[in-house]
């Protein structure tokens, strides 16, 4: 290996330490306020003819068609199960998120893709309730969606929705919908997100498919898939490991692939840091650079530059 792609490797390593913020022996520590996003921040996502940051686990807000698009709001300290307001189980959230959900900008539309309580947070749903939003969700989930949004629209898998300027695809992942295993009846869905001029996949929770393949003839100008990268071990049957989401990006031809669920709630037995780190040795340093929006509050735009055709620009404005 030529020491240029050794060092490519190391630093694309060094990339995902400093993303998940490790202390010696793994253990993960609190993300610093580095990424803390402001209002400037959302200023700079009007532009572009797509953005989006990663906010923690599932939680991606993308813009597009001039819509503030937001998919599966978690916002709690905990995930899991409730009792009264003050009691809550579940993995805890290991850092904060990198804007309150009070500061965010006027959300247009919030997309749920299945019941799960790291994907489905009634507590978040309370509080970001408008009748200036839309909620699009999955099959048979309408009934946990509180009241007071502008609509609830479930969609079934290859239904499409277009509202305004922004069209929703749902589209099948491998995963299943029940909250509390016993409601299995529950759907579960990716999606698929377009303006007139671009596309950006959503998947959440899927295990390898080739679902998604066919995208790369029906979607003429896929910037991006968001995929998810952890929780792997032991439920390969449910998420994807990060070779087999590499694998569905590559394939479903989406230019740059923003991981998610991973480094935020300790779900499974896969040690913190693994799956930024498989990530990056499957792409190679060749493709690192596809591998965008790492850090939460990272954001990425479609803003072409001089030979690139996408690149990423953190809350610092810093190029990556
Ligand atoms: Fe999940």
């Amino acid at each position: 290996m030529k020491l240029t792609e050794r060092l490519g490797i190391l630093a694309s390593i060094a990339r995902a330490k400093r993303a998940l913020r490790l202390a010696p022996g793994g253990r993960p520590l609190l993300a610093s306020q580095a990424h803390d996003l402001s209002l400037d921040d959302f200023g700079r996502m009007d532009d572009p003819a797509l953005a989006a940051v990663w906010l923690g686990h599932a939680t991606v807000l993308t813009h597009l068609g001039g819509k503030w698009v937001l998919i599966d709001p978690v916002f709690s300290k905990r995930v899991g199960p409730r009792i009264g307001p003050v009691i809550q189980f579940g993995p805890r959230r290991l850092f904060d998120s990198p804007v309150e959900i009070h500061e965010l900008p006027p959300i247009d539309f919030i997309l749920i893709s299945h019941a799960h309580f790291d994907h489905l947070d009634s507590r978040s749903l309370e509080v970001l309730k408008s009748r200036k939003t839309s909620v699009i969700t999955a099959l048979r989930t309408r009934s946990l969606i509180p009241r007071g949004y502008r609509q609830v629209v479930e969609l079934d898998w290859d239904q499409s929705l277009t509202i305004e300027n922004v069209t929703f695809r749902a589209v099948e992942p491998r995963h299943w919908g029940a909250r509390w295993y016993i409601d299995r009846h529950r759907g579960y869905n990716s999606y698929l997100v377009s303006s007139p001029t671009i596309s950006c996949l959503l998947a959440a929770d899927t295990a390898h498919t080739r679902t998604y393949d066919r995208l790369a003839d029906e979607v003429p100008d896929l910037a991006l898939g968001v995929f998810g990268i952890g929780a792997y071990d032991p439920w390969t049957h449910q998420h994807a490991t990060p070779e087999e989401a590499w694998d569905m990006f590559s394939v479903c031809g989406a230019r740059h692939l923003m991981p998610m669920h991973h480094s935020t709630f300790i779900l499974s037995n896969e040690p913190i840091d693994e799956p930024l780190r498989r990530l990056y040795a499957v792409a190679g340093p060749e493709q690192a650079a596809r591998i965008v929006g790492v850090e939460p509050g990272e954001i990425w735009t479609s803003a072409p530059s001089p030979g690139e055709r996408g690149m990423g620009v953190s809350a610092a404005g810093r190029a990556v």
